[in-house]
């Protein structure tokens, strides 16, 4: 997978997840002031090293060193779910806990009194240099996250760094952590990033089609009664001109009556990664017996949760170029920095849309309840619909009330999607757990265009405008400029 990114550097990368492991083969250069391994007393230990492998191990425990910075006061509301000390925590790994939503619900769920391990390989952040793209807000190291957290609040996060793709990496974690569920977010999420050229698109299918595979041999052979939490997206689903039910539709043919999985209509070769993740699942769920639950999130927006907020170092990546950046972060950036709120096309693209702390509440819900074995569960994990030009105009009138000078242009459209359509999707079941959302509201748009604009000194306007196209996409690898 050759990925040659011209920077104003030029930098030549040969391939992406070797790059990576270069990085994470040498610990000592590294990691060395920003962890402490386990020594001999511990689990798990120290850092496992395999010379005559193309995908080494690196797995940290990165609980214990105190830091020595100013330590703010002790947040005051956070919970012990498991007050009752005779109650064995339930032991969640979340994969792919350094991103976005992953290191928000790792901190949530450790809050809430579950034992956290983060697996996580940081691809993303080497998408970043590679692209040349940062997050508004800038985001500590993996490790001293963690040992920020544990010195802020008590509790221990542990740490596996590695690539899922590796089985014998992921096998290791399972073992060494025993988890009771297992939630996976460590995916490739961009769909303009897999439509940037061929190398691409095939990373982004194999990272995330056979790391799921993976994590569902490592449960069959390790973890049988585990729960799977997975994370699929309601862009499995496509625009179809009937209404989404949640997973399934019972169709009467010929006189014969099914219910059935849902049609998909997957628009970029990372939605077709998670409708093939999402087969892969339900066919071990009934051939293995495996207990999954599938999220079919919306788009994520929002920047704080109430772990992220406590202090700088826990705060959350955002981002906002035209690769990573979801509509309404994105918008929201633009508007801060006095750029037009590009919407693509018409702007009549109707999606489903929630709040990053309704995504760490989703997810806690689903582990809480988990399913049967054998069962394959499937919930439409987000909270209101908006068509783009709908966010456009809330973000013009937030921005306004706040002295802000918003208009909005329209640019061609990159992908290849119907640009007005019916949309209606079901809901309902995370509610009937107990999901209690947060709505959109014009506090909450205020509060992100002033984090917008305190950050605005940040922002590289270069980043804003669609760069990648889907029809234009090649077999060369796409040289990217800064
Ligand atoms: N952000 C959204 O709006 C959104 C919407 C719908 C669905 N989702 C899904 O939620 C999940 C998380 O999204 P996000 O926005 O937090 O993404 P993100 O890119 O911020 O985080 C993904 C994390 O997974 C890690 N990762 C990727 N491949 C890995 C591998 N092979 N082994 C180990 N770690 C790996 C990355 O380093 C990164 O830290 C994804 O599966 C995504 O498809 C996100």
């Amino acid at each position: 997978m050759a990925h040659l990114i011209s920077t104003s550097c030029s930098l030549k990368i040969s391939s992406s997840r070797k790059a990576c492991f270069q990085r994470l083969n040498n610990p000592s250069k590294a990691y060395q002031t920003s962890f402490t391994p386990l020594t001999s007393n511990q689990p798990f230990k120290g850092v496992v090293l395999r010379g005559d492998k193309p995908h080494r191990k690196f797995v940290v425990n990165a609980t214990t060193t105190p830091l020595s910075q100013k330590t703010p006061a002790q947040p005051t509301s956070f919970s012990h779910q498991n007050s009752d000390e005779s109650s064995k925590p339930q032991r969640v790994m979340v994969i792919g806990g350094d991103g976005y939503c992953g290191w928000a619900t790792a901190l949530h769920l450790s809050n809430k009194g579950y034992d956290v391990a983060i697996v996580d390989s940081l691809v993303r952040r080497l998408f970043d240099h590679q692209l040349g793209l940062d997050s508004l807000t800038p985001i500590a190291s993996i490790h001293n996250r963690i040992r920020r957290w544990k010195s802020l609040t008590g509790k221990s996060i542990d740490l596996y760094i590695g690539d899922i793709c590796d089985f014998e990496f992921l096998s290791e974690t399972f073992k060494s952590f025993e988890p009771d569920a297992v939630v996976h977010f460590g995916e490739q999420r961009s769909a303009p990033y897999s439509m940037i050229d061929r190398s691409r698109a095939v990373f982004t299918q194999q990272n995330n089609v056979i790391g799921t595979l993976n994590v569902l041999f490592a449960i069959k052979e390790f973890r049988e009664d585990c729960h799977l939490v997975k994370l699929g997206t309601m862009g499995e689903y496509g625009t179809p001109n009937i209404d989404i039910e949640e997973g399934y539709i019972t169709i009467t043919h010929n006189g014969r009556t099914d219910t059935l999985p849902y049609p998909k209509q997957a628009s970029s070769f990372y939605h077709l990664s998670k409708v093939h993740d999402s087969n892969n699942i339900a066919f071990t769920c009934k051939a293995w017996g495996i207990r999954a639950t599938d999220l079919n999130q919306g788009v994520v927006y929002g920047m704080k949760t109430d772990e992220t907020e406590i202090h700088e170092e826990l705060f959350n990546r955002f981002d906002y170029d035209g690769v990573f950046g979801t509509a309404l972060n994105r918008f929201c950036v633009q508007a801060a920095v006095g750029h037009p709120l590009t919407v693509y096309g018409k702007g009549g693209q109707t999606r489903g849309y929630l709040d990053i702390r309704d995504t760490v509440q989703c997810v806690e819900l689903a582990i809480a309840n988990p399913g049967q074995r054998g069962e394959f569960r499937v919930f439409n994990q987000f909270t209101e619909q908006f068509s783009v030009n709908e966010l456009a105009t809330l973000v013009t009138k937030a921005g306004e009330k706040l002295g802000l000078n918003v208009e909005k242009i329209s640019v061609p459209n990159p992908r290849v999607e119907a640009e007005e359509h019916y949309y209606n999707a079901k809901h309902t079941k995370l509610i009937e757990l107990g999901l209690k959302p947060h709505l959109l509201s014009d506090s909450l748009l205020d509060s992100l265009l002033n984090f917008a604009v305190e950050f605005k000194d940040r922002v590289d306007t270069k980043q804003i405008m669609p760069s990648v196209s889907w029809r234009k996409i090649g077999v060369k690898p796409k040289t990217v400029t800064a």
